[in-house]
């Protein structure tokens, strides 16, 4: 059933459904990237769908990444997307509870904290906690549930570099069950529906408060003790101040460390699990990081520092490689506040629309990347500039651009590689998560062999992040 809009000629096309208000639902719902393509193929780079009741139009392709990610906020915003979902969970006055130049202001607070000083002494730290972790495996060869071992192991990183020795010495008692409502309370059905009269809402909001108090009172205790001598995220926030010449509030610091949390966990979790799983599915990707060990840091019992893992470029091309084609977040939304043009089109999408962006497109375009679907790691060592065969098609290498947390290195919105956003909400955690990810990846293959006793899981697109499907088994074998 072909359906268009009369009301406005110059909206852009819509994608037909049969039920109204669910829409394109399911379809979508199920497998995103599959629904982006076949619509793409149809419609262009531009086309609108509905979703329980909501506009969502997509902005596919180099050019739909650039409108998306350029837009004025004039135009388009993101807090108006995300607060449904974000402001009960990580709390009021802070990201997209507050005006733009705040959050810009916030997101330099957490830049500055993950300095290069400060992700050198988290190293040592993340391979310690590794080390810990693994002595839970079996002494000679086990199965573990990747995704689930990951998560534990990025919380466990996480809290000992970035959230606080004594969110550490909780994490076993009090903090893994709040850390586990809070998730149930961030989903596809949170963002739909901020207040629902159910349990795990309820669930959601008592966590935010029992965390948001340990927080305060890690801080007031700090204060008292006049304790300084910690690298961690809490103890810099609590140094910072606005451009105004106000320091951070107590409560401001207390949201902030919640939202770093759920920026990091999942992306990190999802990322670190896939690694392993393709390690264990190409097996020469194994030796040949053991080999670059050993050449690069001049064996596999050097200690791993930061600078050292600067030399580990394959391992860095196998994390690029993962975020190229298991991205952790295929769809990334704003709100359209006022109508606004999208270039070159004619096409006017009106205020009240969603827009999607979805770089995993670009990422997967055979256009664009060679054998897209395959995992191959080395094809980074083809371009060194990560936007792999693209560069040679015109697409703009990287700018320095300063949205007011710094001038700071963000790829050109044009870029079809874009794990990690482009322009003023572009991810500032980047540096962090390659550390996190490189250290744990690096101790691991030092250690373990890994086989894949049921095949490589497919992505689960019905969750926030995209994670790979149940059972996610890895078989391990510790190395003589
Ligand atoms: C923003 C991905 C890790 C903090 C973003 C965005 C993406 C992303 C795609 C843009 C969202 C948008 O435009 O709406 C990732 C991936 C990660 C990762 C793939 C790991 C592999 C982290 C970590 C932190 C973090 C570890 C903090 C410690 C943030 C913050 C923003 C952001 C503060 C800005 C949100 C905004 O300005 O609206 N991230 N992220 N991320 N991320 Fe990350």
């Amino acid at each position: 059933i072909e359906q268009r809009v009369f009301k406005n000629p110059h909206a852009p096309p819509v994608v037909p459904y049969l039920f109204p208000f669910f829409g394109s639902m399911i379809t979508f719902g199920l497998d995103p990237l599959k629904f982006f393509r076949e619509n793409q193929k149809r419609y262009g780079d531009v086309f609108t769908f509905l979703v329980f009741g909501r506009n969502m139009t997509a902005c596919l392709g180099p050019d739909g990444n650039n409108f998306f990610f350029n837009a004025k906020i004039a135009h388009v915003s993101a807090e108006e997307a995300y607060k449904s979902l974000t402001v009960p969970v990580f709390g009021k006055g802070v990201v997209y509870d507050v005006h733009n130049s705040v959050l810009m202001e916030q997101k330099r607070f957490i830049k500055n904290t993950l300095s290069q000083d400060n992700l050198r002494a988290y190293v040592p730290l993340v391979v310690e906690e590794t080390m810990q972790y693994v002595e839970r495996w079996s002494q000679k060869q086990g199965d573990v549930d990747i995704v689930q071992g990951m998560a534990e192991l990025i919380t466990m990183t996480a809290s000992r570099t970035l959230f606080g020795d004594e969110i550490r010495a909780q994490l076993d008692v009090t903090i893994a069950d709040l850390y586990h409502d809070l998730d149930n309370g961030f989903t596809p059905l949170n963002f739909l529906f901020e207040n629902l009269p159910l349990e795990s809402y309820r669930r959601r909001d008592a966590a935010h408060i029992k965390l948001k108090n340990i927080y305060l009172d890690i801080i007031k205790k700090r204060r008292e003790a006049k304790i300084q001598d910690y690298s961690d995220a809490i103890s810099h926030l609590m140094e910072c101040m606005y451009k105004s010449g106000r320091p951070l509030a107590d409560e401001e610091i207390a949201c902030i460390m919640i939202a770093m949390l759920m920026a990091g966990q999942h992306t990190s979790t999802a990322t670190t699990a896939w690694s392993v799983l393709y390690l264990a599915q190409q097996t020469e990707l194994m030796r040949e990081l053991r080999e670059e060990q050993e050449r690069e840091l001049g064996g596999m019992d050097t200690p791993l520092t930061f600078d050292g893992l600067k030399r580990l470029t394959k391992l860095d091309d196998l994390v690029s490689e993962v975020l190229r084609l298991r991205p952790p977040i295929v769809e990334i939304l704003r709100k359209v506040v006022r109508p606004v043009e999208y270039p070159g089109s004619g096409y006017v999408i009106p205020d009240g629309h969603y827009l999607m962006a979805s770089p995993a497109i670009t990422q997967t375009d055979p256009a664009i990347y060679r054998n897209p679907e395959d995992f191959r790691p080395a094809r980074w060592q083809e371009d060194a500039r990560k936007t792999s065969d693209a560069a040679e098609k015109g697409a703009a290498a990287d700018d320095e651009v300063d949205y007011g947390f710094g001038v700071m290195k963000t790829t050109s919105a044009r870029s079809p590689y874009l794990p990690f956003g482009a322009g003023r909400h572009r991810c500032i955690g980047e540096p962090f998560a390659y550390m996190q990810i490189k250290t744990i990846l690096a101790t691991l293959v030092r250690h373990f062999d890994f086989a894949l006793p049921k095949g490589l899981p497919k992505p689960d697109y019905t969750k926030m992040f995209i994670l790979p499907q149940d059972p996610a088994t890895v078989r391990y074998s510790r190395r003589q």
